[in-house]
């Protein structure tokens, strides 16, 4: 027995001298949230608004692949021009550009307002048929001001994994990292 006991508590020396780096690094992003960045003005002031109360759109009629796929999906121009082609246009430059960038073929560049690190796995699809509602993470888009959707959760992964915890979803690193 003696002479196993040094090996052995060495061994657990170095053990723990090697999860000290891994401790601090998983308690640093436990607390901090890099995904927060200041919101970037949007090429054009879409107002979620007018379309989701005055209009009564659905948000997955735009964002079309949030139950079906990883990403939720922003619109192609082709979805907005079903309505646009016939909205007049005068007195409202926000629509001109619209109807611009469709006629000269160019696409919108939407700054991205949630975007997680690329190591980081996050699907809609599972969420959205879990029942959880878009605003649990996003917030009240319904009501925020034209072309300023911001980030409303700070959704790093100490957040990701005290709503895992709740829920009762696995917790294990492989599922959020490859
Ligand atoms: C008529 C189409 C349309 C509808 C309906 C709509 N959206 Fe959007 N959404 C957009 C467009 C276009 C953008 C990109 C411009 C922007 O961010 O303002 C966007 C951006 C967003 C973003 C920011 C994405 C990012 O980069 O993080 C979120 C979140 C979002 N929408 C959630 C919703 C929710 C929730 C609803 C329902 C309450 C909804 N949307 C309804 C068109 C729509
Ligand atoms: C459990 C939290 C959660 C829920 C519920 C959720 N989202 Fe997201 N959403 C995120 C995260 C996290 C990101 C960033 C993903 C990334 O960068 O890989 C994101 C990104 C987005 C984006 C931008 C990029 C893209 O195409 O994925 C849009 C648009 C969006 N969400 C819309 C929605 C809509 C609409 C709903 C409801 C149908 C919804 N989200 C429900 C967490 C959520
Ligand atoms: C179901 C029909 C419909 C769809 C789909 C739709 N819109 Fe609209 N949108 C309207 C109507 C109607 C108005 C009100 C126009 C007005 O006030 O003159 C409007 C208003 C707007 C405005 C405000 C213009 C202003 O200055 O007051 C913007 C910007 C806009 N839409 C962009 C978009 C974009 C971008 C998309 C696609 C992601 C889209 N719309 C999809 C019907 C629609
Ligand atoms: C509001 C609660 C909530 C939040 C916030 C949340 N999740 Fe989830 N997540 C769930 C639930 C519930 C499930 C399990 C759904 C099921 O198994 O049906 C899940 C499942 C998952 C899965 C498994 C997907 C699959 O199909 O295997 C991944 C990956 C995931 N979440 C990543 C994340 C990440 C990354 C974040 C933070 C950016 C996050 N989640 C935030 C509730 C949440
Ligand atoms: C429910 C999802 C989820 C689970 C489970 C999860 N993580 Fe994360 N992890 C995240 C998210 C989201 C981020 C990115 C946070 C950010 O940058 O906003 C992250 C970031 C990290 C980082 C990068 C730190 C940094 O500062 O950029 C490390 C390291 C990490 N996780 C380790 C782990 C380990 C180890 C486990 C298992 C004990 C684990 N994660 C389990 C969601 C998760």
């Amino acid at each position: 027995m003696q002479r196993y006991l040094r090996p052995m508590v060495f061994g657990v020396v170095v053990l723990i001298l090697l999860a000290i780096p891994v401790v601090l690094i998983a308690l640093r992003s436990f607390f901090l949230a890099p995904t927060e960045e200041p919101p970037k003005p949007q090429p054009i002031d879409f107002p979620h608004a007018f379309h989701v109360q005055t209009l009564g759109l659905d948000c997955t009629f735009c964002h079309r692949e949030a139950s079906t796929e990883a990403d939720a999906g922003v619109p192609a121009l082709e979805q907005c021009m079903f309505c646009h082609k016939v909205v007049p246009t005068a007195g409202k430059p926000d629509l001109q550009k619209l109807v611009n960038a469709f006629d000269s073929n160019q696409p919108i560049d939407w700054m991205r307002v949630t975007q997680l690190p690329d190591h980081v796995h996050f699907v809609h699809a599972t969420h959205i048929n879990a029942g959880i509602a878009c605003q649990t993470c996003h917030g009240p888009v319904q009501d925020m001001a034209a072309g300023k959707v911001y980030q409303y959760r700070n959704l790093e992964m100490g957040d990701c994994i005290s709503c895992h915890k709740e829920m009762g979803a696995r917790t294990d690193c492989s599922v959020c990292h490859y």
